[in-house]
Order: C-alpha cells, then structure tokens, then sequence
C-alpha cells in the first residue's frame, strides 16, 4: 500500500505569499486574555500568546483568529471596543502586537483579527462625545439614538429585546441633566451600535482594517457582519410586528442581514484587494444558508462561518446532510466551506457531546421541532447542562472522532483554544466570579459562556495551572491539571498528541476541494475520500464495523483489531 502519494506540505513561505492560503487553513482561535499571562496580572496578553508560538508551530496550524484584543472595559469579554487601533494595555502594546506579528509570520501562521464593527463600547471617545453634545448633533448620528415613546419620552422607541436579555434600548441623561434619548443596542447595554448610514463611520472602519492590514494582519473575522446596516424608518414595528427573528427573515428585518451591508463589504473588499497577498475576511453572520452566499462571495467578505455541525447532534444522517449542503453552497459562491464544532460563544465540543442529545434532529439550521433558532444563537448558548447527566468520557470521544473527521472536510477548519487538550466546559464557576453579560442580563437563566473562557492549564501543578503567576481572572477547576499540556505533551494517548498528528497529516494530505462519499453497509457510519486516497471513516453507530481497504494512518480512538469501534474516526490511505 503505498502512502507516497500524498502531497508535499507547502513550504512556510509559499503559505505566507499563496493568496489561496485560507482556503483550506487549520485556523486556531485565541481568546487572548485566556491563552496565556506572561506577567502574572491573571489575564492572558499578547506576550503570552509570543511566547508560545513554538507552541502553536508544533500543533500544526495555518493561522491564529485573535478574539479582540483592544481596549475595553469587558462588559462583553472585548466584545466592547474602547479604541479600534490600539492594544489594551492590560494586553500589552502596539509595539508587542508587533512583535507577536513577525513571530507568527516567521513560523509561517498567518494572524487573524476580530473586527467589531456593529457596536462599540459606551467607552469609545465618539459615544461619549455623542453623550455631551445635543439631540441631533453630527456626533450622535454616529449611533442611533431615537426620542422615547409616552407622555415625556420615558418609554423605549420600540419593545425590541437585546440579544443578552432585557431591552435593545437605553435612556440616557442629557448634558443638562435631564432624562432624555435612547440609543439601540442589540448586545449589551456598554455596546452602542453604530449608525452604518453615516459615511463617517464608514471611513473610519476603513481606517481600521487598513490600519492592521498595514502590520501585517492578514485577514479579519467579522463580528455579527449581519447586523450593520438597519431600516429604521418611522414608526418602528413592535416586536410583534418584526419579521419573524432569525434565520427566515430573508431580508426583510429592520436590522438582520438586510441587503444593503453587501455595499459595505464589496467597499471592504476592494481595500482587501490591494494587499498582496489580499487580505481575507470570514464573516460570523447568522443567516438563512441561502443567503450566506453573498456574505461568502469574493465580491464580498469571503468567506462566511457556518455553525450547522456544531449546531447538529452527534448523528450520521446530519452530519452527512450538513456535510453536502454546505459543500454545495461553498461551491456555488466561489468560497470554501468552513467547519467549527467549538469556539468563545458556545458549550465546548468535548461537553456537547456528553450530554444527552436531542432537540437538533434536522441539522439544517432548525431545532427539532422546526422552530428557528435565533440570528444570534442564543439559545443555544447553553446552560453547561445538568452536570450529573454528563458522560465526560463519551463526551471527549465523540469529540476526538468529529474532530478527525472535520480535519479531513474539504475547506477551513477553525478551532477553539483548549479543544487540542480535550478540555470540558467549566460548570462550577461560582456566581460571583461569573463576566458574561449574558449571564447578568437572564439571571437565574442562562449561566453564559464564561464556562468555555477559562484559561488554559500549561501545567499540572502552580496557582493556575502554569497559566501565569497571577490569579486567573476566571477561576480554574482542580481537574484543569490532568488536561494540562505538559501532562499531555509526549503521552502517545493525549488528545494533544492526536490533535498534532491529525493536523500534520492534514497539511500533507491536503487535496483538492472535492469529497467522494461511499456506500457503507451501515447508515450509521460516514465514510468519505479526498483525492490522493484520502479516506476518512467514522462509526456513529453502537457496535464495531469493519474498515475498508487501505492503510491506517491515524485514529481518534484505539481500533478494535481490524474493527472501527464506535464514537471512532479513522484515515485510511489508499492507491487512488
Ligand atoms: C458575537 C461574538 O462572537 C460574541 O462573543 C459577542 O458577544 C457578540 N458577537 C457581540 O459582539
């Protein structure tokens, strides 16, 4: 059985100059104040994340995501941007941002920053101008701000709800000290959204993502890249009059994935276009799949995220459905698919997994039921689950086994810091240590997402588990220290040790942009080939199953003598 056939992996330096590089990248997502603190003040910082990029280099990846690493108060882990063209302090500076850049670039990683354009933070000097100047000034037109409904303007311009809970509106004080305006906001109060029809805001955006192309970012991940441009036309509609909120509404909501944000984007790209190699874009937009094409198209961001495995259950029949639908819509925009299975937003994978399933029969974007879950996926920002249903093994099995499969998935896989080390979701986070807004505004509701943002265990023994010196700023479980990379590092078994090989393997093998499915005796089990005789087999099913032909090259479990246990992704190589 010959393995020659494989591709020779790319050379550092035809990654950096390939202006496909992002293609078919293994992305890594960096929460930076929970990768790594280099000085102990218990937050991860841009030094950290320097130092470890041995670290990186040796798992195997093609680029970082940084989430937002700029000034902010966290009233949404950053979420909430003070400034857009600098580096939080707390973080480190320009000059480290710098510094981290050519260490990346050297190792051949490419860097990705987030982009935050919907909102601000109630921080940024143009909210606070807007608060000191008056009802129709230039400086409030930046944001949206409307005069309330009653008597004396003390009801909000419409019942509309955040997307954290409670109201997308805020009254605020006038400079003179009386009660006056409201200002939308569809996070979290600290997050005013900006007005998209204002070119001012416009050119400064621009300003933005020229300012990091020009250190050397290579491409951006856009936040909520959906929700920019709005119709606010008077009288608002009720909430029971909106179209109905999500994925269905097809361009006919006054502020999701309305039409005229491709405008901004196609003034995006062209700036993009001007680097060599151009800078890339994937936008997080929760939105109907058929209308994900045009956020995706090369006229546009890109490429866009879709979250259809991860929404899907650990289930054949919608991993395959997911599968072919998205590949086909990739196609059809001139993009590649994305997969993620765990990112800052949601319960990690390895948890997902444990608990018992249910609720997503249908993998297309829809609960069971057929309800729509919302553009924001909250929803399904879950509560961790009950912890004594739990099946951490089961759990981390299915994981290892989907995250094989994924590797093997034509187009980009993105990757969520911790998930290489096998971590669960952190349940037992006391309510006093808690930061997401999510969590203060559903109280007694949702628990949030901290649970997925506790930084990382280095080692196996100190205060934090080899994180920094400090106090970590959320607080770590004592099982942290058997998930610890240095426990994990050199262990044939370790989820880390099988994340570097199936990554390594990955660039080797990496193909053309097609997949082949083949017949399996079982529907249970998914078995699908690149070209170069590529095949990628996983049991979904209970029992054992034979495998095909060919060479064993990696599994996300231990076989069964010649057998495909279930919960189990294997490789196989073959002649063609
Ligand atoms: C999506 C981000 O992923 C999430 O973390 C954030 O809370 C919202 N957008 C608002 O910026």
């Amino acid at each position: 059985m010959s393995t020659t056939a494989t591709l020779a992996t790319l050379s550092d330096s035809d990654h950096m100059a390939d202006p496909n590089w992002w293609r078919q990248a293994a992305v890594y997502q960096i929460y930076p104040r929970s990768f790594y603190d280099s000085n102990g003040d218990g937050l991860g910082d841009i030094k950290g994340i320097t130092a470890k990029v041995p670290y990186l280099k040796a798992l195997g990846i093609d680029a970082v995501w940084l989430s937002p690493f700029y000034p902010s108060a966290l009233a949404d882990g950053g979420y909430d941007v003070d400034d857009y063209r600098n580096v939080d302090p707390k973080l480190g500076t320009l000059a480290d941002f710098d510094e981290m850049a050519a260490a990346l670039h050297e190792a051949g990683i490419k860097l990705i920053a987030d982009i935050v354009p919907n909102h601000s933070s109630n921080r940024h000097e143009w909210f606070k101008e807007a608060l000191a100047s008056p009802k129709g000034s230039a400086a409030r037109d930046r944001y949206i701000f409307r005069d309330g409904l009653g008597e004396n303007g003390e009801l909000p311009p419409a019942d509309w709800d955040s997307v954290f809970g409670g109201p997308a509106w805020e009254r605020i004080t006038e400079p003179d000290g009386t009660p006056g305006q409201w200002y939308m906001h569809i996070f979290a109060k600290e997050q005013p959204d900006f007005n998209w029809s204002n070119r001012e805001v416009r050119d400064d955006f621009l300003k933005t993502l020229r300012f990091w192309s020009d250190r050397g970012v290579d491409g951006f991940r856009i936040d909520v890249a959906h929700a920019l441009t709005k119709d606010l036309a008077e009288p608002l509609l009720s909430k029971a009059q909106l179209p109905r909120e999500g994925e269905n509404a097809m361009g006919a909501h006054p502020y999701w994935d309305r039409d005229e944000v491709h405008e901004i984007y196609a003034e995006w790209r062209q700036l993009f276009n001007e680097y060599n190699p151009p800078r890339t874009a994937v936008a997080e937009a929760w939105v109907h799949a058929e209308r994900r094409a045009r956020y995706a198209s090369p006229e546009g961001l890109g490429q866009a995220f879709n979250f259809d495995l991860l929404q899907a259950d650990f289930d054949a029949t919608q991993f395959r459905s997911v599968i072919t639908k998205n590949l086909a819509e990739a196609k059809a925009s001139g993009a590649s698919s994305t997969w993620v299975f765990s990112n800052h937003d949601v319960v990690r994978h390895a948890t997902r997994y444990g608990l018992p399933q249910g609720g997503r029969k249908d993998g297309d974007g829809k609960d069971g039921d057929g309800k729509d879950r919302g553009q924001d996926g909250k929803d399904w920002l879950l509560a961790g689950g009950p912890k004594d249903e739990l099946d951490a093994e089961l759990g981390l099995r299915r994981a290892r086994a989907a995250s094989l499969l994924m590797f093997a998935l034509p187009g980009s896989a993105y990757l969520y810091q911790g998930e290489e080390l096998g971590l669960q979701e952190v349940a037992e986070i006391p309510d006093v240590d808690r930061q997401d807004p999510a969590f203060f505004r559903n109280a007694g509701v949702e628990v949030g997402r901290d649970g997925c943002r506790v930084p990382l265990p280095w080692s196996p023994e100190g205060s934090s588990f080899g994180f920094g010196d400090g106090e970590p700023h959320l607080p770590q479980p004592e099982w942290f220290a058997n998930f610890a990379v240095e426990v994990q590092e050199g262990a044939d078994d370790s989820t880390l040790e099988f994340y570097r090989k199936a990554l390594e393997l990955r660039g080797r093998l990496q193909a053309a942009e097609e997949l082949l499915w083949h017949a399996n005796a079982s529907a249970e089990v998914l078995h699908f080939s690149r070209p170069g005789g590529w095949h990628s087999v996983t049991n979904f099913g209970t029992e054992p199953v034979e495998l095909p032909e060919g060479t064993v090259v990696v599994s996300s479990g231990p076989l069964d003598g010649g057998k495909l246990p279930s919960d189990t992704t294997a490789w196989l190589l073959t002649d063609n």
